[in-house]
């Protein structure tokens, strides 16, 4: 057992995403939202706590993205990272920053950390053969490299992994080894590196994960460190060869920059060191801190990371284990500096309907969709994660769950409960707390129920079980719901008023209590609750008592907490999943392949014009034709062209269009064509007309 420390502070971090696209619910499954409600929970018990992410914006993966789309590495960093922060703030994640690796001082506290490990000799150097493409000048990342994969014969594989059987490669296995930068033939080149000998730190990983941490440590978590360090631990290289990333403080290190893997869990750091730099000299540029860490200095963020008595807690998805539990950790303890973490709490993954979330195959929801759809309803998406989350194996999202939970929990039983109480205490008492006067059987049980829940959803949280405490949190709400339905006020209000009275005060007291405990789960729910209450409800200490609202409080006017969701809704969120989906396979199609060379003398036979369309209309019996007449600056003659599924005839009229005029005429349906317009066919069979962009006059040829 992970010996019970009574901490002083608490340092949480969530990790920090690829700035290299959108990011979807799974992440938010994965990270983002437990790590949001165990900060939320710690914040009421008035801990001193720090919660900070940012974007990761170093790695190759940057690098590919801008080349997809066709721009430079910044541009990306700087459009991801604003569409990111933006949906994680939306959706209530309240990190006291948000910080990115691009910034200063990051690259500067990964150099200095480099630096002190390299001063105090614990990285060794090492010179090894890596692919280098002499035309481009760059020694080759592995993901620059393709081939043919040994395992499955697929073509396309890369350099570090085949896509289409999964397995993991390194670029020397590659069959027929090809640079995507120039379409080379790469060469092996020396090249010097400088590597973390993690095998040195085999005793301590044993003393510190396998004997300290055997059963505070999630299965999964602690399972996979196991193996990891049972398979012998290598050293690993925490230098590239690539000119994008922090560069190598070495005078000795041309091109070559740190791992992303060494400076991206820096970035933890750095956001830290960044927050109170901030918050010292007052320079408020993020939209946090989210609480008030009173008169700071800039070297607090010292507290920290550096000493004993904080608590560290990383929050991460399955992928990400290995370089927080193992890498990061070694940097830390081997630096002399730094404290490590106490707990690694690492999720599975999220599936969705059935198949792996996949933002490269169109099959996921991505946070900024979720939030354009639904943009009232951020609570709904956290709900629906928190009672899936996949917290010891695999779990599943479908819209189906995600309108039940909605539906029939949220509306029907904490709305419900909320919205009886208010509506029933406005009706009979002007909207304040009743008098509670004596106690029968069941009132009693219900406070003494109550009292009991604060403590076990805070004991849940504590454990890393958010599906549990939600599982809690709800339970409270039926507590409520059914303590109304068991007594009926409503049925009492025409004989015994001192009685609704009660009741009313002891519903309205769970309604309290719940305004308290679900702020971490639901926190815009919470604030709306509060303020119908006209209650702070700002400590957590005070939950599980039935006296938080005093006989006379006057409440504000209710509304709705929840609202239905219409199965339209649902339906249409699942359709435009598999039509993502459609048109992602269809962008991914290969290319037709290219029809048998022909002579320019057989090309040069093709007469195509500029034409302009006359007029167009449908031909009877016919789904595919439209019947056009065209200006070919030559003459006005009649065109066939297979557009009706594409075109309406009205979309059509004069519009420039390319034909070719000197195709033998055709007899199609009794009717005779005259040429041919000519079209693009898109992977997924759509047709577009070929246009010039700029007007040119009808009969201008093309060549
Ligand atoms: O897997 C990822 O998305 C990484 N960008 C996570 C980095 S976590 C931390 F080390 F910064
Ligand atoms: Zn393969």
């Amino acid at each position: 057992m992970g010996k019970e420390k009574d901490f002083k502070r608490y340092t949480v971090t969530a990790a920090l995403p690829y700035a290299n696209g959108p990011k979807h619910i799974g992440h938010l499954a994965g990270a983002y939202i437990p790590s949001d409600v165990y900060v939320r929970y710690l914040r009421l018990k008035n801990k001193d706590v720090v919660f900070v992410c940012g974007s990761d914006e170093h790695g190759t993966a940057i690098p590919n993205q801008a080349l997809k789309e066709n721009t430079t590495s910044r541009a990306i960093i700087d459009k991801y990272h604003a569409l990111i922060r933006d949906c994680l703030y939306k959706l209530g994640i309240s990190f006291d920053i948000y910080h990115r690796t691009s910034e200063p001082i990051h690259h500067q506290t990964s150099q200095e950390f480099f630096l002190n490990l390299f001063n105090k000799g614990l990285l060794t150097e090492e010179t090894s053969e890596q692919y280098y493409d002499d035309e481009a000048n760059v020694f080759l990342a592995d993901r620059y490299i393709v081939g043919t994969c040994p395992k499955c014969g697929h073509t396309n594989a890369y350099g570090d992994q085949c896509e289409k059987c999964g397995s993991s490669l390194s670029p020397s296995e590659l069959i027929n080894p090809k640079s995507t930068l120039t379409g080379k033939v790469p060469v092996l080149r020396p090249t010097k590196h400088w590597y973390l000998p993690l095998e040195n730190y085999e005793t301590w990983l044993r003393e510190w994960i396998l004997d300290e941490h055997k059963s505070d440590w999630k299965v999964n978590v602690y399972g996979q460190c196991k193996s990891w360090i049972e398979a012998g631990l290598q050293p690993r290289a925490m230098t590239r060869d690539l000119d994008w990333g922090i560069k190598v403080p070495l005078p000795d290190a041309e091109g070559k920059v740190l791992y992303v893997w060494f400076d991206a869990p820096i970035g933890y750091i750095s956001a830290t060191r960044a927050l109170f730099q901030e918050m010292a000299t007052s320079k408020h540029n993020f939209a946090t801190p989210q609480r008030d860490f009173g008169k700071v200095e800039e070297g607090d963020w010292k507290k920290y990371w550096q000493s004993e008595d904080s608590k560290l807690v990383h929050f991460i998805g399955k992928d990400n284990i290995v370089f927080h539990c193992i890498i990061f950790p070694i940097m830390l303890h081997s630096s002399g500096q730094y404290i490590v973490p106490d707990n690694v709490p690492a999720n599975e993954f999220m599936n969705l309907e059935g198949d792996k979330m996949s933002t490269s195959r169109g099959w996921s929801i991505e946070m900024h969709e979720y939030i354009e759809d639904f943009p009232d309803k951020p609570d709904v998406l956290r709900y629906t994660l928190l009672t899936n989350l996949p917290e010891t194996k695999d779990s599943e999202f479908t819209w189906k769950d995600f309108q039940a939970k909605n539906n029939s929990e949220l509306v029907a039983i904490f709305g419900n409960f909320i919205n009886r109480a208010l509506v029933l205490t406005h009706k009979y008492f002007d909207g304040k707390i009743p008098q509670r006067t004596e106690l029968d059987v069941l009132d009693k049980a219900t406070i003494e129920a109550l009292a009991k829940f604060p403590g076990k959803i805070g004991q849940s949280i504590e454990s890393y079980k958010f599906r549990e405490a939600t599982a809690n949190l709800m339970d409270l709400a039926r507590l409520g719901n059914k303590y109304l339905a068991d007594t009926e006020p409503w049925k009492l209000a025409k004989t015994d008023m001192k009685r609704v009275g009660t009741i009313l005060n002891i519903a309205l007291q769970v309604a309290a209590n719940l305004a308290i405990v679900v702020e971490p789960f639901l926190p815009f729910s919470a604030d709306k609750l509060k303020k119908m209450l006209n209650y702070e409800g700002k400590d957590w200490s005070l939950a599980g008592s039935a006296d938080l609202l005093k006989e006379g409080h006057q409440l504000n006017k209710p509304e709705l907490l929840f609202e239905k969701i219409e199965d339209e809704v649902i339906e249409k969120q699942v359709n435009r999943l598999l039509e993502n989906k459609k048109r992602v396979e269809a962008q991914n199609q290969p290319a037709t392949p290219t029809k048998p060379e022909i002579s320019f003398d057989d090309f040069s036979k093709m007469d195509m014009r500029i034409g302009k369309v006359l007029s167009a209309e449908r031909i009877e019996k016919s789904k595919k034709l439209l019947k056009l007449q065209v200006d070919t600056g030559i003459d006005k003659r009649t065109v066939l062209s297979g557009i009706a599924e594409h075109y309406a005839p009205e979309d059509i009229i004069g519009k420039q269009v390319t034909i070719l005029v000197n195709l033998a005429p055709r007899k199609i349906m009794g009717i005779e064509s005259q040429g041919m317009i000519l079209m693009a066919e898109d992977k997924d069979g759509a047709l577009k007309l070929i246009h010039t962009g700029d007007p040119v006059s009808p009969g201008s040829t093309i060549s």
